[in-house]
């Protein structure tokens, strides 16, 4: 997710915007950028990499100016260069960008048929030109962001200088964060609290469709009508690592929070709804290739080979194509039978996992069309691959995967959809209520992320016991085994999933007093409902634990298990997505609760990048 700070006062602001930017490294970034103003000039310094590359040219550059803004960019649209990080600047407007334009290719065009000439592949870049343009006509600079915003299509947080304006900058937001910092005789704008901290305790933040003008002298802030608003300014207390964590214990938990925005992040700009189908930038397989799939192989580790097991109901289903989903690390070391008409898809947050690249890789090398469902753009895999569907999850910093898993979800459903149209499985119609029930994913998350005190609550009764089973059925497998791994990996307690059915072949043998068993028991057709509880019947009757997460309005099974937790009723294949919120807190909250480093947990590494 990019970084965005400004800088307007009366001290040199390029050290002040990297050390910001420094700040706000957490969100991860692979380039940044400054733009400041001196006299009715701008300089610009970017730089790809680390902040280290940035802060070296600028020492040499030394770039002079009171005025400024600076951005670490987390790449999505367009690899990671120098010519891709921010600022963008255009006709002596310099603008940095935090969000997705999802008209940017049509606006593109039209410009680059008015002349404009494009420095970048960036989307962001788009609001250079518009902005310029909007100021020939004779606009100040705040009237020319308002016109320019008029005509985008997606979400931003937006900082904007220019050379005929040199001592303000002209901020807006809509659904990326952003905040202002008020300080004496200077004044901040970042997308985040803790890029200021060092320079004020006072913020405004701002709320969408906001436009803010910044002086050294002052904020004016005006709503979405233009009309001049007073926001509320906070007093933030934070230290600099609470504020990291934006007020949450761990980024565990912030990520847990973060997944409705983050599910929306990766359906925007994806979805054609009136034509019932679904736009991946930079697809390159044809209906043709498509139709002549005869095999996909999903190859990933850990909680990616979950969400693949998921994306084998999603893509039989919906795309009626065979699909095998496979251990990276088992795969790369047998013979497997790949052939051209075969596609693999690697799934992986970091893009950099050894296993699965080496498989990927050896597919690939096999005669696999190759796709990567990738959270990383740039990253071995995604470089690798021939197209490339990014989850768009932002970083994730705890090491255990939270967004990254549900966003795969998501991500794999809207490939279903898409694979299913070009094949003709799915018509239109079908498409169209596909695509409309994924909409209610991020506000179902929502929803059940308000189930955390009852999650709490079991928590507490549980976090003593030595050993956890969790079962589900049809699509809810996967999510019992992610349970499971959640809960092992960051509480150390024992914890297998398992297909319900498979309970009377073996686990069954376990089932005393003493053992907690968490049943995802929704009422969906696919979860075979009364099978799963038959599964809670055989727990109870040899003294197990019941935890059951539940349909709101399910009324049997709140009689026979020991606690339940309810979840909005969603459609089977997307159920999964919301199922896994709950287990998720619960993992979260028994290793919180267990005095565990939850965001490091003993052993394990985000990014598995050895065998
Ligand atoms: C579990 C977890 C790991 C990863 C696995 C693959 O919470 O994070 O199991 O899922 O190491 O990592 P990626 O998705 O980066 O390939």
């Amino acid at each position: 997710m990019c970084g965005i700070v400004g800088y307007v006062g009366d001290k040199q602001s390029a050290p002040i915007l990297v050390s910001g930017l420094k700040k706000l490294e957490y969100r991860g970034y692979d380039s940044a950028g400054v733009a400041v103003i001196n006299r009715n000039v701008l300089n610009v310094v970017r730089a790809t990499g680390k902040l280290k590359n940035l802060e070296s040219r600028v020492q040499t550059d030394s770039p002079q100016g009171t005025v400024g803004i600076g951005h670490t960019r987390w790449a999505t649209h367009g690899r990671p260069s120098d010519e891709n990080a921010h600022p963008h600047t255009y006709g002596g407007v310099a603008v940095v960008h935090n969000g997705i334009i999802e008209n940017h290719l049509a606006l593109k065009d039209e410009l680059k048929r008015q002349g404009h000439v494009f420095a970048s592949e960036t989307d962001s870049e788009v609001f250079a030109h518009l902005i310029s343009d909007q100021l020939k006509t004779g606009k100040d600079l705040p009237a020319a962001v308002r016109a320019a915003i008029a005509r985008v299509k997606g979400t931003y947080a937006l900082a904007v200088v220019t050379e005929s304006d040199p001592t303000r900058i002209v901020c807006t937001k809509e659904s990326s964060p952003m905040v202002l910092g008020l300080g004496e005789g200077q004044n901040f704008v970042a997308s985040d609290v803790p890029a200021l901290l060092e320079h004020t305790r006072d913020f405004i933040y701002m709320e969408e469709g906001d436009l803010a003008i910044l002086t050294a002298g002052g904020v004016d802030i005006y709503n979405r009508a233009d009309q001049k608003v007073n926001r509320a300014t906070r007093r933030i207390d934070w230290t600099p690592m609470m504020a990291e964590k934006g007020g949450h214990k761990h980024f565990m938990h912030k990520e847990i929070h973060e997944q409705p925005r983050a599910v929306a992040d990766t359906l925007r700009g994806r979805m054609l709804l009136s034509e019932g189908d679904v736009h991946f930038e930079g697809w390159s397989l044809s209906p043709e290739r498509i139709n002549a799939l005869t095999k996909i192989t999903i190859l990933a580790c850990g909680t990616s080979w979950h969400s693949g097991i998921a994306g084998k109901a999603m893509i039989e289903s919906l795309a009626r194509i065979p699909v095998e989903v496979e251990l990276a690390s088992e795969f790369r070391y047998r013979d497997p039978i790949v052939e051209s008409t075969h596609l693999a898809i690697a799934i992986s947050q970091s893009g950099e996992t050894a296993d699965t690249l080496a498989a990927f890789k050896e597919a690939k090398a096999r005669g696999a069309s190759t796709l990567a469902l990738c959270n990383v753009i740039g990253s071995a895999m995604t470089r690798e691959a021939e197209v490339t569907v990014l989850t768009n999850a932002g970083p994730e910093i705890g090491v255990a995967s939270t967004k990254a898993f549900t966003t795969q979800l998501v991500g794999l459903y809207l490939l279903a959809v898409k694979l299913g149209r070009a094949r003709g499985t799915l018509s239109v119609k079908a498409a169209q209520e596909h695509l409309t029930s994924i909409t209610e994913i991020p506000k179902m998350i929502e929803d059940v992320l308000k189930c955390e005190a009852s999650v709490k609550r079991v928590a507490r009764d549980f976090m003593g016991a030595q050993d956890f089973l969790f079962l589900g059925r049809g699509p809810m497998h996967p999510v019992a085994l992610e349970g499971a791994l959640k809960l092992k990996e960051i509480s150390y307690i024992h914890a297998e999933g398992y297909a319900g059915g498979e309970m009377k072949h073996g686990p069954i043998a376990l089932i005393d007093e003493k053992m907690p068993v968490v049943v995802i028991a929704p009422k969906q057709p696919h979860v075979a409902y009364e099978k799963i509880i038959g599964n809670i019947e055989e727990v109870r009757a040899r003294g197990g634990k019941v935890i059951a997460i539940i349909d709101e309005d399910d009324t049997h099974v709140a009689t026979i298990a020991d606690h339940v937790i309810r979840i909005p009723a969603a459609t089977a294949l997307l159920a999964p997505v919301v199922a896994t919120i709950p287990l998720q807190l619960l993992a979260y909250h028994v290793a919180d609760l267990r005095g565990n480093d939850v965001d490091q947990p003993r052993n394990l590494a985000k990014s598995v990048t050895v065998e």
